[in-house]
């Protein structure tokens, strides 16, 4: 998988620029957090590669193929895009239904379909609740029904818009077994989040978007070792990060665990 996207540029209004020059590659399937302020432009950029926004200029290629050469019909088999609010995605009366819709859409045979409902359905938490009206659903699970109605149509590329958004722990576990479910099945999942913790916990590499630009990428521990220009976008890294990079660590950690053990290896290293 190779997405490419060069000198993107995008404007709602003419003149404003909610895109201003994005320069970006992403490749192979190791999942993708996307972080930075509100109004950054992270949903802007993701909404391009699944061709539900057009470039005011640049390009978006993927797998070698220009999204301008083809429909968004064409893209909606290749890539998923999750909604930050799932009120903006559901529309059917049921959760069975909603599972099924795009997969019809895009030709899958039903034998395949009905597969599929049952491994999704299972994965999103919501088997039980199959006969039931998104609109009946709590917030979380809505997002949840979202999310498994683009799993469904079994894309290359899932992007998750703020899906840890009103989640709670047992919420966030969920998604991170969804990530790694999809991680495993060769699948690029690109998630924005707000959430840190959850970005270091879920995703080896990030990309930080700053009014419009990316402002940094790379792997998570390189990211969230650059303080100073992170704090450009404010983002802040997750508190045992800053323990460790505010004791003279030259390098970002996640998890108290890896901070003992880095401590005991400089330790040694001065010894
Ligand atoms: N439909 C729209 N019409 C006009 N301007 C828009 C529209 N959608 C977004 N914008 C503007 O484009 C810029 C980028 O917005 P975008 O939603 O991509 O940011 P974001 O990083 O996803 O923010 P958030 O974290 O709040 O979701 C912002 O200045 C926003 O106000
Ligand atoms: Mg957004």
């Amino acid at each position: 998988m190779k997405i490419e996207v060069k000198n993107l540029v995008h404007e709602y209004i003419p003149g404003q620029r909610a895109l201003d020059g994005v320069n970006l590659t992403i490749e192979g399937t190791e999942p993708l957090a996307i972080i930075g302020q509100n109004g950054a432009g992270k949903t802007t950029l993701v909404k391009h590669f699944d061709a539900i926004l057009r470039p005011t200029s640049g390009t978006v290629v993927i797998n070698g193929r220009d999204l301008s050469e083809l429909t968004c019909a064409q893209w909606a088999a290749q890539v998923g895009y999750v909604f930050q609010n799932p009120d903006n995605q559901l529309f059917l009366e049921t959760v069975r239904k909603e599972f099924e819709f795009g997969p019809r859409q895009v030709g899958m045979d039903e034998a395949r379909i009905e597969k599929r409902l049952k491994h999704v359905a299972e994965l999103v938490g919501l088997a039980d609740k199959l006969d039931v009206n998104p609109a009946d659903l709590s917030p979380a699970e809505k997002k949840f029904c979202a999310i498994g109605s683009v799993v469904m149509m079994d894309c290359d590329v899932v992007i998750f818009d703020e899906p840890t958004c009103g989640q709670d722990l047992e919420g966030n576990a969920r998604l991170e077994r969804i990530i790694a479910a999809l991680r495993d099945a060769g699948k690029l999942c690109i998630t924005i989040s707000h959430d840190v913790k959850f970005v270091t916990r879920c995703f080896p590499r990030a990309v930080v978007m700053c009014q419009g630009k990316v402002l940094v990428q790379g792997p998570v521990e390189e990211v969230f070792s650059q303080v100073d220009l992170l704090k450009q976008s404010f983002v802040v890294p997750p508190p045992i990060c800053r323990v460790a990079l505010g004791a003279g660590m030259s390098q970002a950690v996640f998890s108290v665990d890896d901070l003992v053990e880095r401590v005991r290896k400089e330790r040694n290293n001065c010894e």
